[in-house]
């Protein structure tokens, strides 16, 4: 086994750890409790690379791999949570599209997404009714002369007010998951309206909306893949988007434990600093330790996806194990800071609150542990 990092992979995580302490660093609080979108930054981001980590170079990708990907991620989702999965996001986009786009849809939307000259890409699966169960969704997609007509509405769409291509999944046939098929809409799309964005707990600097479509034309070439065979396009994407995800809550916990540890060292009780409280010491030493083990389990899917190698499962168990990790060293590291942790002085409030949404989207801890059990049921 070799633990080593190669060269491309070092320089594209020192890439992105020195644009998150010296760029997204500073603001990430003051734009998360504005709710302020980063889109100056996201362009910055993408001049540097970071929006096609994983594209290959001739649709402006720097083709990188998943593990730089992740490690890019992880140093990202540090400095600024929002930012991250605004990035991850778009680069699930630009890979879908890449692997299951034709050329023309390639060159329609790749470059523009890795370039930044869109703003963000959305992936919208979701349903007011359906988010775990997601081949219950309800959007139609008829035929009409040569193009499509959709109707219905997706639900939390990340970036859904500010991407230049959504990929939505919708119904041409009968129920379960293989009336599914995915289509590329672009904002300018007749009968797509974008509904208000939603107050969350955290991430506020990410933007989250509805996608309402009323009729929404598109035009023959919007169908991305085969008909019907939409459902495991999602899928797939999926397993990358827990790469992802699982790696944006690593980033989310290191912070936590970095926050702890400054704090340990200078909070003084009954005569001496936090840290060297035996109490304070092993919730430290447990943070180190679970996020060192999830980074391991979440490099490895990478590592197995870039081999073009089945990850599903370990994407699954990457994403469990460093979602529910992260939230606990979160907890930990808000209990460290006392009243203080409370109040937006220190950061840890907002790292709690910005981790909580890790075991939910991408799939929740419970769908992970679905899949997991199945395929060990399954084989
Ligand atoms: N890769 C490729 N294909 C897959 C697959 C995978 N990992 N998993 C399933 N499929 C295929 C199956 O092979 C099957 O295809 P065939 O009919 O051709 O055999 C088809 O998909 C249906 O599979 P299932 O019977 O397993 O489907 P299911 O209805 O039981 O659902 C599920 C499976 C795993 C529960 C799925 O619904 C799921 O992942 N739910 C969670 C949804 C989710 O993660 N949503 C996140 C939204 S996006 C988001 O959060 C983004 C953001 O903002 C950050």
């Amino acid at each position: 086994m070799d633990f080593e990092l190669s060269e491309t992979q070092q320089l594209i995580r020192q890439t992105a750890r020195d644009f998150a302490t010296a760029e997204l660093e500073p603001g990430a609080g003051e734009r998360e409790r504005k709710g302020e979108f980063p889109g100056a930054l996201l362009r910055k981001m993408a001049e540097l690379g970071l929006m096609g980590v994983n594209v290959p170079e001739r649709f402006g990708g720097v083709e990188a791999g998943v593990v730089a990907y992740a490690l890019a991620m992880m140093e990202i989702a540090r400095a600024c949570a929002s930012t991250a999965v605004t990035m991850a996001v778009t680069n699930m986009v630009a890979e879908i599209i890449c692997k299951f786009g034709d050329d023309s849809q390639r060159q329609a939307h790749v470059p523009k997404l890795t370039s930044g000259a869109y703003p963000a890409g959305a992936f919208a699966l979701t349903e007011p009714g359906s988010g775990s169960d997601a081949a219950a969704l309800r959007t139609t997609a008829r035929r009409d002369g040569g193009g499509w007509v959709l109707n219905g509405t997706k639900q939390f769409i990340t970036s859904g007010a500010h991407a230049g291509v959504n990929v939505v999944w919708a119904r041409t046939g009968g129920p379960g998951p293989k009336g599914i098929s995915t289509f590329l809409v672009t904002p300018d799309t007749p009968g797509l309206k974008i509904g208000p964005e939603e107050k969350k707990m955290g991430l506020r600097a990410s933007n989250t909306v509805s996608l309402v479509f009323e009729d929404a034309r598109l035009p023959a070439s919007a169908l991305l893949g085969e008909e019907g065979r939409g459902f495991p396009i999602a899928m797939t994407a999926l397993d990358g988007g827990r790469i992802g995800v699982a790696s944006q809550a690593i980033g989310i916990g290191t912070a936590a434990l970095e926050a702890a540890v400054r704090y340990a060292k200078e909070r003084c009780t009954f005569g001496k600093p936090i840290a060297e409280h035996q109490a304070i010491q092993w919730m430290l030493a447990d943070s180190d330790t679970e996020l060192d083990a999830a980074r391991l389990l979440v490099l490895r899917a990478a590592w197995l996806k870039e081999r073009g190698r089945p990850f599903t499962r370990e994407a699954s168990m990457g994403k469990l194990v460093s979602t529910e990790s992260a939230n606990r060293v979160c907890a930990r590291a808000f209990q460290i800071h006392g009243g203080y942790g409370y109040v937006e002085d220190y950061p840890v409030e907002r790292y709690l609150r910005d981790c909580r949404v890790t075991t939910i989207y991408e799939g929740t801890s419970e769908i992970q542990r679905m899949v997991l059990a199945r395929m060990l049921l399954r084989d």
